[in-house]
């Protein structure tokens, strides 16, 4: 029995003036790996924003684990176990790797069962480099920080945004792997923005199309494939 994880619905969010979601509806189940896909500038990004509440809602709702945390700030729904990773990582370029984790340790302590450890297993490259300031290190291993930042802080959902944009292709394989890892061993539930096809092709067991802030399309699990997931994208 499929148990809802995240449901939006109706949701609207504009920058001042200017609408850009338009009554978004989406479901997620625990334990899925959901793809978000669509063109520049269609609204993914906010639509991520307003999902962690950086951004507020203008209208509609989402409900996350059965409560509606539409009025909730970011803070509230990070310690209610929703993580984020913005797109463009934004790790704090002046901090070790350690001290970014630590970042990550402070929001997960308030739910308990955080360990830095395991996040060294599935990235060993975090444990090395511990003591090495993140703006130094490639972008593909501020990825992995900022994947292990909210990971430490034991997130039931995680909502990543273009994981692989800018990213060597092999550095996205293993993030890729590692992904799925997480959702197989811990159950956690992944909402990832992606344009990328080799990455959607790999992990994503469904997607959601958007368009001009709205999902204008469904790609229904054992129905992701190349040519599926390739129309949506095309420029
Ligand atoms: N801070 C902002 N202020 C005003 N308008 C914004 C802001 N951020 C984004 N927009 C506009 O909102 C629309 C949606 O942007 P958004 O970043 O959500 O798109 P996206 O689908 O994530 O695009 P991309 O694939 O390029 O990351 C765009 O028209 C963009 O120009
Ligand atoms: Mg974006």
């Amino acid at each position: 029995m499929p148990m809802p994880i995240l449901e939006v619905a109706g949701l609207c969010a504009r920058y001042e003036a200017t609408p850009v979601l338009r009554g978004v509806d989406l479901v997620v189940q625990k334990g899925e790996i959901v793809a978000l896909i669509g063109r520049n500038g269609v609204g993914k990004t906010t639509m991520m924003r307003c999902l962690i509440g950086l951004l507020s809602a203008e209208s509609g709702t989402i409900e996350y684990q059965g409560r509606d945390v539409t009025r909730l700030g970011a803070d509230g729904r990070a310690r209610l176990g929703i993580g984020y990773i913005p797109q463009g990582r934004e790790v704090f370029p002046r901090m070790t790797v350690e001290e970014n984790l630590r970042v990550g340790e402070m929001i997960g302590r308030q739910r308990g069962a955080v360990d830095r450890g395991r996040v060294f297993t599935y990235f060993p490259i975090l444990e090395e480099r511990r003591r090495q300031l993140a703006g130094t290190l490639s972008g593909g291993q501020q990825q992995i920080l900022a994947i292990g930042r909210a990971l430490v802080g034991n997130p039931a959902l995680i909502l990543l945004d273009e994981p692989s944009e800018g990213i060597q292709p092999s550095i996205v394989q293993m993030i890729c792997r590692v992904l799925r890892a997480i959702r197989d061993d811990l159950g956690t539930t992944i909402l990832f923005v992606e344009q990328n096809l080799d990455t959607i092709l790999t992990i994503a067991e469904r997607g959601y199309v958007m368009e001009k802030g709205r999902i204008a399309a469904e790609i229904p699990r054992g129905d992701i494939s190349q040519s599926n997931v390739r129309k949506h994208l095309l420029l």
